[in-house]
């Protein structure tokens, strides 16, 4: 199985060996980390440089956008290019606490499109409260492709997002009670859908209130896989095509 989408930092996870030894042994054979501000881009080149089973994407997020500066933006295409990135992100638009810098946001995200482009990368995109504004921009860059990391829309805006050739990142949400994520699964299904934790956020049922990590990817591949009606080993397999695809993981 792969986690397509989480964090790892030293401010998180006390060990990260362990963090990284217990993913592999609950049969998590690759794991992308997002590195999305100026600090934990540096952390997570580090990190993944050295495990040879851990990847990476690198991208401002949007809740930087007061903060990034030209020359920032700068480093990070330097970054991009001396650096075995496999995607930028996560890079987006969030608007959960309001939309005053909304127009910072979207010139951030139009700018870190245009990096995309030019390297041949795939995106992990962010997007909360932003769906329609998300799409007009995603649109505007039709030779890339990405993931919708965290998703939580409706069916509709996920049928959206396929259509433009983008896979739809599923996490712990569909195991939470309260959640209609699997609506959305249900109706998707597995060649859109790829697995992630956004560790160490968003830890799945039973483990909620817990600090989360890439080990507890089975938990979700046995809900989705309970949802569809098929086995853990298929949503393994065909999730794990779709992400070594869309990433082109070596
Ligand atoms: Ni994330």
């Amino acid at each position: 199985m792969i986690d397509t989408h989480c964090h790892i930092s030293r401010e998180d996870y006390d060990d990260i060996d362990l963090i990284i030894n217990e993913a592999i042994n609950s049969g998590v054979e690759k794991i992308i980390i997002s590195g999305c501000t100026k600090d934990s881009i540096v952390e997570s080149l580090e990190i993944s440089s050295k495990y040879p089973n851990v990847y990476i994407t690198i991208g401002y997020h949007p809740s930087e956008a007061d903060l990034i500066t030209d020359s920032d933006f700068d480093l990070l295409e330097e970054q991009i290019r001396n650096n075995d990135v496999v995607g930028i992100g996560e890079i987006g638009l969030d608007y959960h606490y309001g939309k005053e810098n909304a127009e910072l946001q979207k010139k951030l995200f139009h700018k870190q499109m245009v990096l995309a482009e030019k390297y041949h990368l795939p995106v992990v995109i962010h997007s909360r409260d932003a769906t329609e504004d998300t799409i007009a921009i995603l649109k505007q860059y039709p030779n890339v492709i990405g993931d919708i990391h965290c998703f939580s829309g409706s069916i509709e805006t996920a049928k959206i997002y396929i259509s433009m050739g983008y896979k739809i990142g599923i996490g712990g949400v569909v195991t939470f009670k309260n959640s209609n994520l699997y609506k959305v699964v249900e109706n998707i299904g597995l060649d859109s859908i790829i697995l992630e934790t956004d560790a160490p956020y968003l830890t799945p049922t039973p483990f909620r209130g817990s600090v989360n990590s890439s080990k507890y990817i089975p938990i979700i591949a046995n809900r989705i896989a309970e949802i569809l009606g098929v086995s853990v080993n298929e949503v393994d397999s065909i999730t794990s095509k779709n992400a070594v695809c869309l990433f082109d993981l070596k």
